[in-house]
C-alpha cells in the first residue's frame, strides 16, 4: 500500500497511460484518485477510490473550481500527475497555426495551469509530488513534431524550475518528469504498423513499452520511496535513448 492516505489528481486519466496510472495509485491504497479528462470513463467510477471527472486542462476557471472542491472535501492534494497530451503532427512547412496553438495549449499551458493551482496547496501543507509527462521527443526532437517536441522540452524545463522553486522555504514538494519511449496506447495505435515495428527494432529491449511500465515509474515518483528524488527526468524507454 505505497499510496496509502494520498489524494491524487491525474490529468488525461480516462485512457492510455493516464488510466494505467490512476488504476495503479488506486490499487496501492490511495484515499482518492481523480481521473481528470475531457471524457468520463464510467468503468473507473466503479472503483471505490477513483472518481472520473470531466476537466479540460486548458480551462482555468474549471480547474480552479475543481481544485477548490477537492480541498474543501479532503483538505489536501498529495500528488499531481500532468499526463494529458495531444499530437497534431506535420512538417513545419505544413503545420497550421491552429495545430501549433492547440498542442501548446494542452501539453504546455495545461501543465502550467494545473501546477499553478495545485502547487500552492502542496507548499502550504509542506509536502507533495508533481510528476509531468515529457517524452524522448522533448530531448531529441522528431520529424513532424515541431509543436509536440517544443511542449515536451518545455515540460522538462518547467520540471527543473519547479524542483528549485517549490522547495525554497523547506517544503518537501518535489517535481519530476517521466520521459516515455514508445508505449502501446490509443495515441500510438494511430501510427502506421510499419513505423511502430521499425521503432521497436531500434529499442535495445526489442519491444514497445506497456502502460504498466509507465504506471510503475509514476508510482515510484509519487510515493515516499522517492522522497529525495527531485528535478529528475526518468527515461522509461527500454534503452532507446542512451
Ligand atoms: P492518449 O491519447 O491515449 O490519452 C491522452 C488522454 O488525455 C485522453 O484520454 C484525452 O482525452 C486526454 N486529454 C486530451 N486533451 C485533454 C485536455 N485538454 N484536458 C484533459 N484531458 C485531455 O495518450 P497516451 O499515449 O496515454 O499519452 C499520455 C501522455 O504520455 C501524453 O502526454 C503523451 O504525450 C505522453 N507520451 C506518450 C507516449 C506514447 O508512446 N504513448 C510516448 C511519450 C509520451
Amino acid at each position: 500500500m505505497r499510496m496509502e492516505d494520498k489524494i491524487c489528481v491525474v490529468t488525461g486519466g480516462a485512457r492510455g497511460i493516464g488510466e494505467g496510472i490512476v488504476r495503479k495509485f488506486a490499487q496501492e491504497g490511495a484515499k482518492m484518485v481523480f481521473a481528470c479528462d475531457m471524457n468520463i470513463n464510467e468503468e473507473l467510477n466503479k472503483v471505490e477510490n477513483i472518481r472520473s471527472v470531466k476537466l479540460d486542462v486548458t480551462d482555468r476557471d474549471a480547474i480552479k473550481e475543481f481544485v477548490d472542491k477537492v480541498v474543501e472535501e479532503f483538505e489536501k492534494i498529495d500528488v499531481l500527475v500532468n499526463n494529458a497530451g495531444i499530437t497534431k503532427d506535420a512538417l513545419i512547412q505544413r503545420m497550421s497555426e491552429e495545430a501549433w496553438d492547440a498542442v501548446i495549449n494542452v501539453n504546455l499551458k495545461g501543465v502550467f495551469n494545473m501546477t499553478q493551482f495545485i502547487a500552492p496547496i502542496m507548499i502550504k501543507k509542506g509536502k507533495g509530488s508533481i510528476i509531468s509527462t515529457s517524452s524522448i521527443v522533448g530531448v531529441f526532437g522528431n520529424i513532424g513534431q515541431t509543436n509536440y517536441a517544443a511542449t515536451k522540452g518545455g515540460v522538462i524545463s518547467m520540471t527543473k524550475t519547479w524542483a528549485k522553486e517549490f522547495s525554497r522555504k523547506g517544503a518537501q514538494v518535489r517535481s519530476n518528469a517521466i520521459a516515455p519511449g514508445f508505449i502501446k496506447t490509443p495515441m500510438t495505435e494511430a501510427m502506421p504498423e510499419k513505423i511502430l515495428n521499425s521503432i521497436a527494432e531500434k529499442v535495445p529491449l526489442k519491444r514497445m513499452g506497456e502502460v504498466e511500465d509507465i504506471a510503475n515509474a509514476a508510482l515510484f515518483l509519487a510515493s515516499d520511496e522517492s522522497s529525495y528524488v527531485n528535478g529528475q527526468i526518468l527515461g522509461v524507454d527500454g534503452g532507446l535513448v542512451i
